[in-house]
């Protein structure tokens, strides 16, 4: 096994995080706002996920003239909810195992003290809103299923088929490449079949050229599908490593009331039925309106076992600053794996953090994906920026699952993937 400095980096915060003490001094990074209790914070802000920052100036001027705080911030989420194009939120988002897209969302209102979740829900797009439905319409919290869609067709939300053409063909190579024991794929017969890299023809191929193999052939099967050529090794990743993409944002208007909302297409390739963190109330999204608001994006798993968006709204309450008290949420998810590096390199959670004063911080478990692609939380509060998040760790998130030698321009930022 060859060991590589960035094994190193990893190995050497090992001892670090499982001690419970994080890699970086509290408070270090520059660019975050929340070092001091009372700094000069503003208000009104809104913050996202950087999935958002389209949406960001639009929002903030609707929330700046007046505008309800979750209104404002569902505003933000409906942009990608809406975009086709973007394949973890609402229409084209990436289906489950079965080929259908099953979406997820939590709100919660501070001003009113009330919370409205979906789970689970398919043919309707814009689910932010659906939840926020659920909060105005019914004495309920969370619908799941097929009762969350009969619900929201109800209340008016059309329904329709939100697997765009692009998000099938990458479920239909993810299907033929999961496939060597089924019918699924070109049969022995079909003219482009082609011999598995792993079999006879492979036998004397080292791993990480029989991993070369088979991604160029699903580049190929990518094409015969129809995937445009500039898009095909974006699809292949997404086979190969099933993102979690979603996007939280809370809004905070200049009288100090204060909003939050979540939204997903979840984990690509799910088993239905799957719900991740961003529907629970506590975990994707949590906000108290006498402390702050707090989301999440990434592994969701994780986050519903540490309850990250409670915890670190509580850590806030109970005087810990936005970094601070995402830290902590984090080193928690550090400690559900006895600081296990060798599993904690495959996961990844991002936190964005708003408190009732106007301090916000984004953190992360890891820098980034790859060197020059840290993690970002955009901001809004009469200046529209991202800035990158400050991390618990030294270093980059590893794809899941494992996977010798990935090729550069199969890497999470490569150029052909922007
Ligand atoms: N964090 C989104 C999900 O895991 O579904």
């Amino acid at each position: 096994m060859t060991f590589s400095r960035r094994n190193f980096v990893k190995t050497s915060v090992l001892g670090a995080v499982a001690a419970g003490v994080g890699t970086r001094a509290q408070g270090e990074d520059p660019r975050q706002n929340d070092a001091a209790p009372s700094g000069p914070h503003k208000r009104p802000i809104i913050v996202c996920a950087n999935n958002g920052y389209a949406y960001l100036e639009n929002a903030f001027a609707f929330l700046k003239g007046g505008g309800d705080t979750l209104d404002a911030a569902i505003k933000v989420v409906k942009g990608p909810e809406d975009d086709p194009n973007d394949d973890s939120v609402g229409l084209g988002g990436i289906p489950s195992e079965e080929g259908v897209v099953e979406l997820d969302a939590c709100c919660m209102h501070g001003p009113t003290r009330r919370a409205g979740s979906v789970g689970g829900v398919r043919n309707i797009k814009n689910v932010a809103l659906v939840s926020k439905a659920v909060m105005e319409h019914t004495g309920h919290v969370m619908l799941v299923g097929e009762g969350a869609e009969r619900f929201a067709v109800a209340v008016g939300f059309p329904r329709e088929n939100l697997l765009t053409e692009h998000s099938r063909k990458i479920w239909l190579l993810w299907k033929e490449f999961h496939s060597t024991d089924d019918w699924w794929g070109p049969g022995l017969a079909d003219p482009h079949w082609q011999a598995p890299a792993f079999g006879p023809a492979g036998k004397d191929k080292p791993q990480s050229e029989l991993w070369q193999d088979r991604i160029q052939n699903l580049q190929a099967r990518a094409g015969d599908l129809g995937i445009e050529p500039e898009l095909q090794l974006a699809a292949v990743r997404k086979v190969l490593f099933p993102p979690t993409g979603t996007i939280h944002c809370s809004a905070l208007n200049d009288k100090g009331e204060i909003s939050g909302v979540t939204t997903t297409s979840g984990l690509a390739f799910k088993l239905p039925g799957r719900c991740g963190d961003s529907p629970i109330i506590g975990a994707g999204c949590y906000t108290d309106q006498d402390v702050g608001s707090a989301g999440a994006t990434g592994s969701g798993e994780e986050n519903i076992k540490v309850a990250g968006a409670h915890t670190i709204v509580e850590n806030m309450r109970h005087g810990m600053s936005p970094q601070e008290a995402g830290m902590d949420a984090l080193k928690r998810i550090v400690r559900n794996y006895n600081g296990d590096m060798n599993r904690i390199h495959f996961l990844d959670m991002t936190y964005y953090i708003l408190r009732k004063d106007g301090a916000y911080s984004g953190v992360s478990l890891w820098e980034g994906y790859s060197k020059g692609h840290p993690h970002k939380i955009a901001i809004h509060d009469g200046a529209l920026r991202a800035e990158a998040t400050v991390s618990l760790l030294k270093g980059y998130s590893q794809e899941f699952p494992p996977f010798p030698d990935i090729p550069e321009d199969l890497k999470k930022g490569s150029e052909y993937l922007k």
